[in-house]
């Protein structure tokens, strides 16, 4: 367990859904950690007029509500938790945060989240440098949530801007998909086997998917994503972030550079995407497990040519994926919430069990399940019992529950990796740079999405985009 040294963590829209669902759970399960130590304080920073007391008072109720002993919140919330309101001017902010370090006795270290809509990062970030808040006695950080802009442009800009004020070793870009269990177990499935590290290439490998699927539609967010759509939400992000991991070389050295460097590679070789394999969606009313849905022209309030499910071929043209499709999906109000990694392996070369035998051979397939019911399954053929050579597909499979019970949020994982200043699950600025340009072109020339019913796996033409292999999961 690695040490963390006491800090002041200073989160920016602390009266947000992201600081109460996700961000104060994960402060307060990783301060029951061992090793934690006591000198870790929340500073929660917000436009609206609250004293420390309303804070810890509704920090408590997030807490409940995240299924913590309701006996242990009030006592953590007041020894832990402050709130300071800032509009426009830093310098209160500034005074407060010497006077938390002074009476708590903390060195200087400071980490600064922004959980902030993207329209306030740089504001914030400037604030941060005129205040003198970014020149603490300590070490510094600044972690962003994503999008990290709009376009290459966009992001552009907003990389100068962060390193205006911070050097990239102290910047910390949030893609939540990098904390989940399954997405690190990636590289250890991959780097720390050699059975399959010797399989994942153009000679075995026949195409990989990547899949996911989202039950939700926009809930409360259209104004942001009526402006983004999911190409931008997230096959830019989270997908190229699946993508990255599953393509890339082994690294020289398991250190965040050294990895990120490979995932870069991968990026730079992608081949530009044929707009002609690439299928935009836009869900209509349908129904869920029964429930009727309203489609997305409804929930935002106007006719939208914004894309709430894309799917795309992609290749990577290096001498190990050679003419390996990747196919790359993603929806909102698809039947299922289901993020996965399907590998299908090459048949034989030659085929002994053809037709004549029942069940006849077929190929191997690996699904790494990334959410929910997280693990693996993998697909072999086997001789039914009996007379004759019969054939049945059975499969290995691995449940991380069954083996593990419960498995952390991605934003505990990812809050420890800042204390302690581990990179590895984040994007640096090169990446989101080269995502942005692999997927600009299908920004810029989007046709008008088709339509599909909600609590279907998107419009027709998806389903043909994956060719012979039909999508997993279709159902
Ligand atoms: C976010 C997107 O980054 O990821 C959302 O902005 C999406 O639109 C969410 O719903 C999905 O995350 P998860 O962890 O629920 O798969």
């Amino acid at each position: 367990m690695s040490q963390f040294e006491p800090h002041l963590f200073v989160v920016f829209g602390a009266s947000g859904d992201l600081a109460r669902r996700k961000l104060l759970p994960a402060f307060y399960r990783l301060q029951q950690r061992e090793g934690f130590g006591k000198m870790c304080r929340v500073l929660g920073v917000a436009r609206r007029p609250w004293d420390d007391a309303t804070f810890r008072a509704k920090a408590a109720e997030a807490l409940i509500e995240a299924g913590i002993d309701p006996d242990e919140v009030k006592a953590w919330c007041s020894q832990h938790l402050s709130y300071q309101q800032v509009d426009g001017d830093f310098e209160p902010l500034a005074d407060r945060i010497a006077e938390i370090e002074e009476t708590g006795g903390l060195p200087g270290n400071r980490v600064f989240y922004l959980a902030l809509p993207p329209g306030v990062f740089v504001p914030t970030i400037e604030g941060l440098a005129v205040a003198g808040l970014a020149d603490g006695p300590g070490w510094r950080r600044l972690v962003i949530e994503k999008p990290f802009g709009h376009d290459l442009a966009s992001a552009r800009a907003l990389n100068g801007a962060v390193h205006q004020v911070f050097d990239e070793r102290e910047v910390y870009r949030i893609d939540h998909y990098l904390g989940k269990e399954t997405v690190q177990n990636l590289l250890v499935f991959r780097f720390a086997n050699a059975l399959f590290e010797n399989a994942w290439t153009r000679d075995r490998i026949e195409q990989v998917q990547i899949t996911v699927a989202e039950e939700v539609g926009v809930e409360d967010r259209a104004g942001y994503y009526d402006s983004a759509g999911a190409t931008r939400d997230m096959l830019q992000s989270h997908l190229a972030q699946l993508l990255t991991l599953t393509a890339m070389e082994p690294p020289a050295r398991f250190d965040a550079d050294a990895i990120r460097d490979e995932k870069v590679k991968v990026l730079r070789s992608l081949r530009p995407v044929d707009p002609a394999r690439a299928v935009f969606g836009q869900y209509v009313a349908g129904s869920i497990r029964g429930e009727p849905v309203p489609g997305y022209a409804d929930e935002v309030g106007a006719p939208s040519s914004t894309e709430t499910a894309v799917a795309i071929e992609v290749f990577v043209d290096s001498w190990r994926w050679e003419g390996v499709p990747f196919l790359l999906r993603t929806g909102k109000r698809f039947p299922t919430r289901r993020s996965v990694i399907v590998v299908t392996f090459r048949e034989p070369p030659i085929s002994l069990f053809g037709p004549d035998h029942a069940g006849h051979a077929r190929p191997n397939v690996l699904v790494l399940t990334i959410q929910p019911d997280e693990g693996f399954e993998l697909t072999v053929d086997v001789k039914t019992p009996g007379d004759g050579m019969d054939l049945d597909t059975v499969s290995f499979r691995f449940s991380y529950a069954d083996e593990f019970g419960e498995i952390p949020d991605a934003y505990e994982t990812l809050i420890a990796d800042v204390i302690i200043g581990d990179q590895t699950l984040f994007v640096r600025s090169d990446e989101v740079e080269e995502a942005w340009a692999v997927f600009e072109p299908l920004l810029a020339d989007h046709p008008d999405p088709d339509g599909y019913t909600a609590g279907s796996w998107g419009p027709a033409a998806m389903a043909s985009l994956a060719g012979d292999h039909a999508w997993y999961p279709t159902g």
